[in-house]
C-alpha cells in the first residue's frame, strides 16, 4: 500500500482534510445541487455522511447520494443499522458540522420550533450545540423567502446559534426571478472552507489592491501589463476566511470575486488611487498587490488615433502615475500605526536586494517580493518577505496557500504591534 502522505504523486490533502460533515437534504428542487456539493466536499478531503428527509427523496435518490459520498445514506430515525438504534446521537456526535443544503422553508420552521419528527431535524436538535455547528443553505421560491415568517425564522435561527449561509438570486425553477435560490455548490464550498478557518483577523478591515491598471492612449487602445490579479484575489479570499471585512480594489481582470468580499472595479492608476485612499480611511491593513502602471499617456486622445498614411508612428509622451502604496503609507493613520501597510515587489532579478530597497523607499514595515515573469498568470508562486530584521522565504506553492500563510504572518505582526507599549 502506498503511503498517501509521502507519495508526491498523490493529490493535495484539500482544504477540508480531516473534516467529517453530515450533509442533510430537505425537500426542494435544489437537491440536484446537493449532489455536486457532496462531490466538491469530498474532493476537498472531507468525509460526508448524507441524511435525507422523506421530502428530499422525492427530488433525488439515496442511491445517487450514496454513490457520490461512498457511504450508505440515512433516511429514517428507525434505521436498525445502528447497534443502539440511535442514529440521531451517533451521527451528530462524530460530525465536525451539520450542513443542511438545501434547507427548505418548512425545515427552517421545524428547526425553529425544536421539532424532531424525522431523523434530520432530530439530529439537529440532539447535536451538542457548542461542539457541532449547524450551517443552513436555504432554498425556496422568492415569495417564500421574502415572507415575514421565513425572515423571522432566519433571525431566530441565527440567534439560536445556526449559521445561515445566505441565498442566491436569479431565475428560479418555478419560472419566477428573485432571491431564494440555493447558493451554487462552489459558493457553498468556499463558505464552508472559510467557516472552518481560524479567525485571526476578526474585527479587522483589510484593503487589497489587485491586478493590472489600464492607461488609455485613445478610446480603443491602452497600456497595461500581464498581471493576472490571482495573488491579490487569493489574499482577499484568505483575509475573509480569517474573519476580516475585506475590500478588493481590482484593476481590469476577469476573475470571480471571492465570497464575502466587497469588490470595487477600477481601470487606471488614478481611479485605483482614488478608491484606495477612500477605503484606507477606515482600513486597519492595506495590502498592495496591484501591478500599477508606472506611467500613463500624458494626454489621451479623445478620438481614435488614425494612421495618416505617412508610415510614421504617433509620438506619445508620458506622465508618471501616483504611487498608491507610498501615498497611503505616508498618511497620518499609517504613520500613527493605525494602518499596517504591506507592499509587493515584482522584480526580474536580485530579488532580496531590490525588495529591501523598495521597502525602505515605500516606507512600509513589510514588503513581499516575487519574480514577475515567474508569477504573472501562474497558479503558484514563491515569496520572499522582507522587513526591518531581514528576509524569510515562502517556498513555491499554490497562490491560495501562500496567501493564507501571508495572512497568518500579517495577523501575527499586527497583534505584536498592538501589544507594544
Ligand atoms: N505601487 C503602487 N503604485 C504605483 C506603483 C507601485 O501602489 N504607482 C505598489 C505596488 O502595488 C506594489 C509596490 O508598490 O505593492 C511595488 O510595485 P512595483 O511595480 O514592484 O515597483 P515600482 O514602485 O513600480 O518600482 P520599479 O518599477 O522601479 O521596480
Amino acid at each position: 500500500m502506498t503511503n498517501q502522505a509521502n507519495d508526491p504523486t498523490s493529490p493535495p490533502a484539500g482544504d477540508l482534510a480531516g473534516k467529517h460533515i453530515v450533509l442533510g437534504l430537505s425537500g426542494g428542487i435544489a437537491c440536484y445541487k446537493a449532489a455536486e456539493l457532496c462531490r466538491a466536499l469530498i474532493k476537498q478531503g472531507a468525509t460526508v455522511q448524507v441524511v435525507m428527509t422523506e421530502a428530499a427523496e422525492q427530488f433525488i435518490t439515496a442511491v445517487t447520494m450514496q454513490a457520490l459520498s461512498g457511504r450508505t445514506v440515512y433516511t429514517s430515525q428507525w434505521d436498525s443499522r445502528e447497534d443502539n438504534n440511535m442514529a440521531h446521537i451517533n451521527l451528530s456526535r462524530e460530525a465536525d458540522a451539520i450542513l443542511v443544503a438545501p434547507c427548505s422553508a418548512d425545515f427552517m420552521a421545524k428547526l425553529l420550533h425544536g421539532r424532531a419528527d424525522d431523523l434530520l431535524s432530530l439530529m439537529c436538535l440532539a447535536r451538542p450545540i457548542d461542539k457541532v455547528p449547524l450551517l443552513l443553505a436555504p432554498a425556496m421560491n422568492r415569495e417564500m423567502w421574502a415572507h415575514p415568517a421565513t425572515q423571522r425564522n432566519m433571525v431566530q435561527l441565527d440567534a439560536d446559534g445556526a449559521t445561515i449561509l445566505g441565498v442566491g438570486s436569479g431565475f428560479q425553477a418555478c419560472g419566477e426571478t428573485g432571491d431564494g435560490r440555493m447558493l451554487e455548490p462552489d459558493e457553498l464550498l468556499e463558505d464552508i472552507i472559510a467557516f472552518f478557518a481560524p479567525k485571526v483577523l476578526a474585527g479587522q478591515q483589510v484593503l487589497v489592491t489587485a491586478g493590472p491598471t489600464y492607461e488609455a492612449i485613445d478610446p480603443v487602445r491602452g497600456i497595461t501589463n500581464l498581471s493576472s490579479g490571482k495573488m491579490g484575489f487569493a489574499i482577499a479570499r484568505a483575509a475573509r476566511e480569517a474573519g476580516a471585512q475585506v475590500t478588493l480594489v481590482a484593476g481590469p481582470v476577469s476573475l470571480p470575486t471571492p465570497r464575502g468580499v466587497t469588490r470595487l472595479d477600477v481601470k487606471s492608476a488614478q481611479n485605483m488611487l482614488k478608491a484606495s485612499v477612500e477605503c484606507a480611511k477606515t482600513a486597519s491593513i492595506f495590502i498592495a498587490t496591484a501591478a500599477v502602471a508606472d506611467w500613463r499617456p500624458a494626454s489621451p486622445a479623445a478620438q481614435k488615433i488614425k494612421k495618416d498614411g505617412s508610415g510614421s508612428a504617433p509620438q506619445l509622451s508620458f506622465t508618471e502615475n501616483p504611487d498608491i502604496l507610498a501615498t497611503i503609507a505616508q498618511s497620518a493613520r499609517a504613520q500613527r500605526g493605525e494602518l499596517f501597510c504591506v507592499g509587493f515587489a515584482a522584480e526580474s532579478h536580485d530579488l532580496q536586494a531590490n525588495a529591501q530597497a523598495k521597502r525602505v523607499r515605500k516606507g512600509v514595515p513589510l514588503l513581499v517580493g516575487n519574480i514577475g515573469p515567474a508569477t504573472f498568470g501562474q497558479d503558484d508562486n514563491a515569496l520572499v518577505l522582507v522587513d526591518e530584521q531581514g528576509t524569510a522565504d515562502f517556498p513555491r506553492a499554490p497562490k491560495l496557500e501562500l496567501a493564507r500563510q501571508l495572512i497568518a504572518d500579517i495577523a501575527r505582526r499586527t497583534r505584536a504591534a498592538k501589544q507594544k507599549p
